[in-house]
């Protein structure tokens, strides 16, 4: 090796102890050399790069080893970042869910939050989430695994959570500013620990096997960006209508207003769902939605 490279043995000797430290396993053996055994499952911007095919989203990328949350550090920092920035992190110590809840992020998943500035009325930016919803279908059906969305934006493999979105805005009366869109997915990290009443999976778990994170997240932000460049296309409306897991069926939705059972008729142009309740139909535009069973209301799936 240290002949092809035109270097020093101990050069090299001093590469393989850099690369160790960043957790690549390399065995060595006397006069035979060194054998990589395993590479690292850590985030790289080089690696996410080298699958990018987009022109302006994920061209600025920053990686912590440990964020409070991606999105606060985003928000933060507002001023200084561009649209198609992504920052991510290897954990999150005060990862943020919906409605105020926490978001369990440890080592292994996808914490990422999107810096983005679309030049979009204020009425069109659930659109955001579904393009947003629709991209990473798309990219974990590239690995295999049916996944659909639960409305409003979550991202189920057989009703069991693979992907939470939280989308921040910063807007004018009538003109959006930035949006922040944060995904948290289930990747490699053990879900087996997380309190079963959040149903959640994880790519590994379906897999039998780890997923390498960083084709994953160039997969999303590769679709991503074309869903973004589509965003006012009757297609991405229907795409996302056709992903829906919601669509049809019987729902306990939880919002300020308070809890309504119903059936879910549509989802329109707007993002909002269509719920008939007793002969009324009911347009909801924000909450938090349970699947039933059909002919147990009562009873969640
Ligand atoms: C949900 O409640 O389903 C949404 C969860 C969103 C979690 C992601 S992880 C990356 C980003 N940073 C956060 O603090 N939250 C989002």
């Amino acid at each position: 090796m240290a002949r092809r490279l035109g270097i020093s043995r101990a050069a090299v000797w001093k590469q393989i102890q850099a690369l160790r430290l960043r957790g690549y396993k390399i065995a060595s053996s006397t006069r035979r050399g060194y054998l990589l055994t395993e590479k690292p499952d850590l985030l790289d911007a080089g690696r996410i790069k080298k699958d990018l095919v987009t022109n302006w989203l994920g061209r600025d990328i920053l990686i912590l080893p440990e964020a409070s949350s991606t999105n606060a550090v985003a928000l933060s920092s507002i001023g200084q970042r561009k649209s198609g920035s992504i920052i991510l992190a290897e954990t999150q110590k005060e990862g943020r869910g919906r409605l105020s809840r926490g978001w369990a992020s440890p080592p292994g998943g996808i914490w990422m939050s999107l810096v983005l500035r679309p030049n979009i009325p204020l009425s069109w930016v659930y659109r955001i989430n579904m393009a947003a919803c629709v991209s990473i279908c798309r990219a974990v059906c590239q690995l295999g695994l049916e996944a659909g969305i639960k409305w409003p934006n979550d991202i189920l493999i057989q009703e069991q959570k693979l992907c939470g979105i939280l989308t921040e805005l910063g807007a004018q009366v009538d003109r959006l500013d930035y949006a922040v869109v944060g995904v948290g997915l289930n990747a490699n990290n053990d879900t087996a620990a997380f309190p079963s009443q959040w149903r959640s999976t994880s790519l590994a778990a379906r897999l039998g096997r780890s997923i390498d994170r960083c084709a994953l997240i160039a997969a999303i932000l590769n679709e991503m960006e074309q869903a973004l460049d589509d965003m006012e296309s009757h297609e991405l409306y229907e795409e996302w209508c056709s992903r829906s897991l919601t669509l049809g069926k019987r729902v306990r939705i939880s919002s300020a207003e308070g809890e309504l059972i119903g059936q879910v008729l549509d989802l329109d142009q707007d993002g909002a769902l269509i719920l008939e309740q007793g002969g009324d139909r009911r347009r909801i535009l924000a909450g938090d939605c349970i699947h039933l069973r059909p002919e147990r209301a009562a009873e969640a799936t």
